[in-house]
């Protein structure tokens, strides 16, 4: 037994000994290391696990959502609710990771100057959200918000097909289909009672037709953005896990 221990000692002297030897043995024996964490994940399709209810954005929500980057609403809001205990109680269930799988880039965030956004949609209605982004403080009296007044001009929607596609060149699953009836999703979403609704909720299973901006006659920026706060943590339906957010917060 002794014989032995002083044998590994020796060995190891050798080590302790050459300062580069040494250095080459601890990267080889943290490689090892890092290749059982990493290489596993380059067998697996997809570190993501699918929930029920999630689809790509409609072209109206994308229009949103690209303003909503634009505007920088991302550098006070954040779109990732914790598994905290105050957080879930003041914003709902947690965050999951297939809640963004379709966000690229994503807009988790990362400063709270105003509230999580991250389940905002049906929180209040289309009429609070103009007031609001017209004039913060005319519904929120001790708001530091800046008024988005200015929403309220034409969207641009012209590049909306591409859009669609340059997306689905990096994952999302638009068809065909959907890019070729971008223009009309588009306006059947910002026109309820138009006969492309129907159409549009075939593809955009969930999607809410309204005239998000009180304003029928025209397709604001407005109705793009409010289009896509609507919708945010609305396509899961959480009763179906919320069991297992209480065993989390147990
Ligand atoms: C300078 C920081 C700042 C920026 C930029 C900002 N907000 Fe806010 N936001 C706030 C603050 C603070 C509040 C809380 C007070 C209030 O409701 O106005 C808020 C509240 C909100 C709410 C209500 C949330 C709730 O649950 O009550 C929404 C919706 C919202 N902001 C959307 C936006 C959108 C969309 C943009 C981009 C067009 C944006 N905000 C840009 C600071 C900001």
């Amino acid at each position: 037994m002794a014989a032995t221990q002083t044998g590994l000692w020796k060995k190891h002297e050798f080590f302790e000994k050459n300062s580069i030897v040494l250095l080459i043995g601890t990267l080889i024996v943290v490689a090892i290391g890092g290749l059982i964490e990493i290489v596993p994940l380059f067998y697996l399709k997809s570190t993501v696990e699918k929930v029920e209810g999630m689809r790509p954005y409609t072209p109206l929500e994308l229009a949103g959502r690209n303003i909503y980057i634009r505007e920088g609403c991302y550098l006070c809001h954040s779109q990732m609710i914790r598994s905290m205990r105050d957080e879930v109680e003041r914003y709902g269930h947690f965050s999951l990771a297939a809640e963004s799988m379709y966000d690229h880039p994503f807009q988790w965030g990362s400063k709270r100057t105003g509230p999580d956004l991250a389940r905002v949609g049906g929180k209040y209605s289309d009429e609070w959200h103009r007031d609001h982004l017209k004039d913060p403080k005319s519904v929120v009296p001790t708001s530091i918000m800046p008024s988005y007044a200015f929403l309220d001009r034409e969207l641009d929607f012209r590049g909306i097909a591409a859009d669609l596609k340059a997306n689905r060149a990096i994952g999302v699953p638009y068809t065909d289909d959907m890019v070729e009836s971008a223009r009309a999703d588009l306006l059947a979403q910002a026109s309820p009672d138009s006969p492309g609704v129907e159409e549009l909720q075939k593809r955009y299973p969930k999607a809410v037709a309204r005239d998000f901006d009180g304003d029928p006659k025209r397709v604001t920026e407005l109705d793009a953005l409010i289009a896509y706060l609507q919708m945010l943590g609305t396509l899961v339906d959480f009763k179906l896990y919320d069991g297992k957010a209480q065993d989390n917060l147990r």
